[in-house]
């Protein structure tokens, strides 16, 4: 794929510069030693005698152009010496190797037209702001270097997943976002109104990836989900991204051989595409991620290989007695639990069969053991937790219906799902892969709301 250059500016910019071929930062390579103009905005700016310095950013990189005194028009050098960060800018000039520079090159500058100067001073300055202010300022935090960065990366690995699926004969399915019931939990629901009847904003794809996947075989959902968490935590958005496979005879262990798969996938992606991201979330990293020891990221991700570890529920309370953990048989791991296990281990951790009782209607049970589910979740290390839920489905009509009501959910809303078990019903399973969870662990992240653009989380809306 070639971004090439346009010839001219574009008519609306009528310029000095006109006609000059438009350089992005991320090819400029391919430009060595000839006069180009670099489109985008002052990232930076610093003088020195009769040199300045700028920083300019076009959103695929960031280049230093180095405009000398003697090169400009006076009134030009006078002009540059006080443009606010932010400004939006054409800057020509001619591409040299510099092998000072993060890029291997620079510009010498000998042209600028402003587009727009930025009105006031850039509230994001180099010191360090808190986190409530960044927030806040979202539609400006973007700007930054280490948040270009994570979302390249989130970028990549929705691709990832995507190229996976596709290659292995998964349909993508789309499903719906309004949704008359609950699938996991009614707690976390996000009522609205839709003409006058009760509808839910969608908690999981899975019931309908089910009847699709008794369509076409092999398909997946991968699309925004909600959920009214009360929790304020590292891990929790209320609207997030999730990726959920679902196949017909497919078995717990064919569940777990897939996320397995998928992960090792999402990860090799990421070494080969997004080491220059990676190094720059290292090198940029806020306070609370000094204290947590995390390895740098392409070291960390290079050491997800299969076979991942795989723990029964039991086995891992037993493991989480031996950490000092007081869980009780028959609980659900809490985030603290999933913490201290996972820091044990380099790859992530599968944990299978939690007690029926902790998990969601649907689960098949274990025919060894009616108290056990079949069901799995998968931790990511670094004390990063869960971000694979999944398993089998139970596909018998009667104990599905059963559970149902167990559960107290009305079967009035449920009765197309149990339909799916009246006609040719199928051993049949998958997951959920929560996008947001993936990148904050792939890019060693102390938060998952640095993972998307514009995060959702229990006190926050805006931006
Ligand atoms: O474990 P969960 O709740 O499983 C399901 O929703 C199943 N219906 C999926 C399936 O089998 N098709 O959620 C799956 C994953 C979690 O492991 C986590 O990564 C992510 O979704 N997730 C969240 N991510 C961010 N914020 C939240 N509030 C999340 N809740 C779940
Ligand atoms: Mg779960």
């Amino acid at each position: 794929m070639s971004h090439d250059t346009a010839p001219k500016a574009s008519p609306a910019l009528p310029s000095a510069i006109a006609g000059v071929p438009i350089a992005r930062i991320a090819e400029i390579g391919r430009f060595d030693g000839q006069r180009v103009q670099v489109r985008g905005w002052l990232y930076h700016r610093r003088s020195k005698g009769k040199l300045h310095f700028l920083q300019i950013r076009d959103g695929s990189g960031i280049i230093q152009a180095v405009m000398f005194k003697g090169d400009v028009a006076e009134a030009l050098f006078v002009a540059a010496d006080h443009l606010p960060q932010e400004s939006s800018l054409l800057v020509a000039g001619t591409v040299r190797a510099d092998p000072r520079a993060p890029s291997g090159f620079e510009l010498a500058c000998d042209d600028l037209v402003v587009v727009q100067t930025a009105r006031g001073e850039y509230p994001i300055g180099p010191k360090q702001h808190g986190v409530a202010f960044l927030m806040d300022h979202r539609h400006l935090w973007l700007r930054s270097r280490r948040q270009h960065a994570i979302l390249r990366v989130r970028a990549r690995i929705v691709k990832a997943i995507r190229d996976f699926f596709d290659g292995q004969g998964y349909v993508l399915v789309d499903t719906p976002i309004f949704t008359p019931n609950a699938c996991e939990g009614t707690s976390t629901l996000f009522e609205t109104d839709y003409h006058d009847q009760k509808a839910y904003l969608s908690q999981s794809g899975q019931l309908y990836s089910e009847a699709t996947a008794m369509a076409l075989g092999r398909v997946y959902t991968f699309g925004p989900t909600f959920r009214a968490e009360k929790s304020k935590t590292r891990r929790h958005l209320t609207e997030f991204w999730m990726v959920e496979p679902e196949a017909a005879f497919l078995d717990l262990d064919g569940v777990i051989d897939l996320a397995e798969d998928l992960t090792c996938a999402i990860c090799a992606a990421v070494i080969a595409d997004c080491g220059a991201e990676l190094d720059t979330i290292d090198a940029i990293r806020g306070e609370a991620e000094e204290q947590r020891d995390l390895k740098p990221r392409r070291a960390a991700l290079a050491l997800v290989q299969k076979p991942f570890v795989r723990l029964d529920y039991g086995e891992a309370i037993a493991r989480l007695h031996e950490l000092g953990s007081d869980i009780a048989f028959g609980d659900d791991l809490g985030g603290d639990d999933e913490t201290i296990l996972t820091r044990q281990y380099d790859t992530p951790v599968f944990v299978r069969r939690y007690p029926a009782a902790v998990k969601a209607f649907y689960m098949k049970r274990d025919p060894a053991d009616p108290l056990r589910s079949l069901s799995v979740d998968m931790l990511a290390p670094e004390g990063y937790g869960e971000v694979v839920g999944g398993g089998q489905r139970e596909d018998d009509h009667d104990t599905l219906a059963g559970m149902i009501d167990a559960h107290g959910l009305p079967r009035s809303a449920f009765d197309w799902y149990l339909d799916l078990r009246n006609y040719g019903s199928v051993p049949h399973g998958g997951f959920g892969l929560g996008l947001e969870r993936t990148v904050a662990w792939v890019c060693g992240l102390p938060h998952v709301r640095e993972t998307i653009a514009f995060p959702r989380l229990m006190d926050r809306l805006r931006p």
